[in-house]
């Protein structure tokens, strides 16, 4: 069990040993952590929200639960203190030879504190997702980065993960494409010649406009989606064509980012889709709306106040985003046996998955079994304060986002090797790369995933502040003390020994770590950990300040202090997809 649900299944027993009338009711006792040090390490708030089920005053609660918590068998050796504060908070402080014994067991154990999941599920997570032949955009890279760091830390607690890249690879588009390419250039259509994502995506612009202005391709447009539909052969080899030079540019990105994704777009769907209809049909739960097919759903409405349908198929017979989003519901919880899928989207998509919810809901696709979660998230700005664009908004040149955050890295350790040999020039360039990139993701993961989010190297790229580098620095200075004592001190058999108030508060903090890893696998909140490691550097920083290591009395259990937030650092950082280096 984690530290705090430790301390919430003593306070929930001590609870129901002061009011046995608890046990009848569904209840269970709420602990946090406390929102402040001078309120302790963690409060409960219950006997406030007991009241009224009690008939007593909360404090009288509070003090009959701290009377039960001070005498109880486990927590002689766990309460420093427990206080009742303001209108009934009963406040916990725990003992300083419980912390230290604690980071002791955390320093001997490879997963450092975290335990497996008891009930390990199977997970979908749905992200990245971008389309086929279009522009993969910043929106489509926070989605990636976002959703690569949840995946990593779902996994580390042991569920089975499935990672869905959603690819937008069907639809009418491609018949635009498929005749361009035919008409205009066939050597590529025959696949004499080879091309790749720029060439297409200007194509693709390209076919548009001549879609809209020539009668004849529009006619030849239209066949050819009707070719692609039936499985037609010379329409089918130019759109896998189209497929793999998209997905090979995104990979390069995927690789770049070290990302790991199974492509399954939107095309895999594609033969379920009839079925779909069908079956939602047989089972009365389409409705004729203007001659679509639809989905009706209580409390979705439009802004005229007109009930808002979710449309399966189109009144031309065509099928569209909200049939596969169903079709691929079913299967991953009927096929794919999932517990629980996870989408990663930009707000924008709210109504859509809320209504793709409440419909799998109603037509028994997802039961009260499944967990539905749609992971929204906001825009990324550039400087002024608009929407960012690359500038020329294609996918080429998101990957030369990622090479400028690398090459400004790279400029900034050349300057410090000016001053001081620190790297070689390989250890120099993977340094960059780890700095670069990571500035990158952490830039993304470190705000509330709802806000929009500015993009901006030079703040990212800062050594002070809420950044990577100020993770990866404070990383460095535990290794650089490693380094210094490791070869001169055996420390097989020394143990931590919290002496001081700051090794005092970097133990309790490296206690909170199992606590964090759970909290963000359930609210899917990337920056509550990126806040905890921000946090950890901070207090180590103190640590390192005002407690002597090297050539102090406790230079043996400091050392180990130190050694362990580095792994905690390091495994945390991990997590986010992030990566620390040795020196700096
Ligand atoms: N391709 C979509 C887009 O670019 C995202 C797909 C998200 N996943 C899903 N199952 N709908 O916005």
């Amino acid at each position: 069990m984690i530290l705090i649900e430790c301390i919430q299944q003593m306070c929930h027993e001590a609870f129901i040993q002061a009011y046995p009338t608890l046990i009848t009711e569904p209840w269970m006792a709420e602990v946090t952590r406390a929102t402040s040090v001078k309120f302790g390490h963690y409060q409960c708030n219950s006997a406030m929200k007991l009241t009224k089920r009690l008939a007593k005053n909360p404090k009288e609660i509070a003090a009959q639960v701290i009377s039960i918590l001070q005498t109880g068998e486990g927590s002689a050796g766990l309460f420093e203190k427990l206080e009742i504060a303001g209108p009934g908070f009963i406040n916990v402080w725990l003992k300083a030879e419980f912390i230290e014994s604690e980071v002791n067991k955390m320093l001997g154990d490879i997963r450092l504190g975290v335990p497996k999941i008891k009930n390990p599920q199977k997970i979908a997570i749905d992200f990245s997702a971008p389309n086929t032949a279009k522009e993969m955009h910043v929106g489509h890279l926070r989605s990636t980065i976002i959703g690569d760091a949840l995946a990593r830390i779902i996994e580390f607690l042991g569920h089975e993960l499935l990672r869905l890249n959603h690819i937008g690879d069907w639809g009418t588009q491609f018949g635009m494409l498929i005749a361009y390419l035919k008409q205009y250039q066939p050597e590529v259509a025959s696949g004499e010649f080879e091309t790749d994502l720029s060439h297409l995506m200007q194509w693709y612009k390209t076919s548009k406009k001549i879609f809209d202005e020539d009668l004849v391709f529009k006619k030849n447009a239209q066949q050819e989606v009707v070719a692609l539909q039936s499985g037609e052969a010379s329409a089918i080899q130019i759109w896998k064509m189209i497929c793999d030079i998209s997905q090979k540019a995104y990979h390069q990105i995927y690789d770049y980012l070290e990302v790991k994704l199974i492509d399954r777009g939107e095309s895999f769907y594609n033969p379920m889709l009839p079925g779909i209809v069908k079956e939602l049909t047989d089972k009365g739960y389409v409705v004729i709306n203007n001659s679509a097919k639809c989905i009706f759903l209580d409390g979705f409405k439009n802004r005229e106040g007109e009930a808002l349908p979710m449309m399966l198929q189109k009144s031309d017979g065509g099928y569209n985003y909200d049939t596969t989003d169903m079709a691929a519901m079913k299967h991953r919880v009927q096929i794919e046996k999932c517990n629980r899928l996870i989408y990663v989207t930009d707000s924008g998509q709210s109504t859509h998955f809320a209504m793709l919810f409440a419909a799998a809901k109603k037509v028994g696709y997802a039961d009260e079994n499944i967990r539905l979660d749609h992971v929204p998230f906001g825009l990324v700005l550039g400087p002024d304060g608009k929407k960012y664009k690359t500038r020329s908004g294609d996918t080429e040149k998101l990957i030369d986002l990622l090479s400028e955050g690398v090459s400004r890295a790279k400029k900034i350790l050349l300057e410090r090797n000016q001053q001081e040999a620190i790297f070689t020039e390989t250890e120099l360039e993977e340094t960059a790369k780890i700095i670069g990139v990571s500035a990158i993701k952490y830039a993304d993961l470190s705000g509330n995933r709802i806000q929009d989010y500015v993009f901006e190297y030079d703040k990212m790229l800062k050594l002070e502040g809420n950044t990577a580098a100020f993770l990866i620095y404070a990383y460095v200075r535990t290794a650089g003390i490693k380094r210094k004592l490791s070869e001169k001190q055996d420390l097989s058999a020394a143990k931590i020994q919290l002496t001081h108030p700051m090794e005092l508060n970097l133990a309790m903090h490296l206690l909170r770590f199992p606590e964090i890893v759970y909290q963000v696998a359930d609210d899917l909140f990337p920056n509550g950990l990126c806040e905890y490691l921000f946090e950890l550097a901070n207090h180590f920083n103190q640590f390192f300040r005002d407690c002597r290591i090297i050539g102090s009395e406790q230079q043996a259990s400091r050392l180990l202090l130190s050694d362990l937030t580095a792994q905690v650092l390091k495994l945390g950082m991990g997590l986010l997809g992030l990566k620390t280096v040795e020196k700096m």
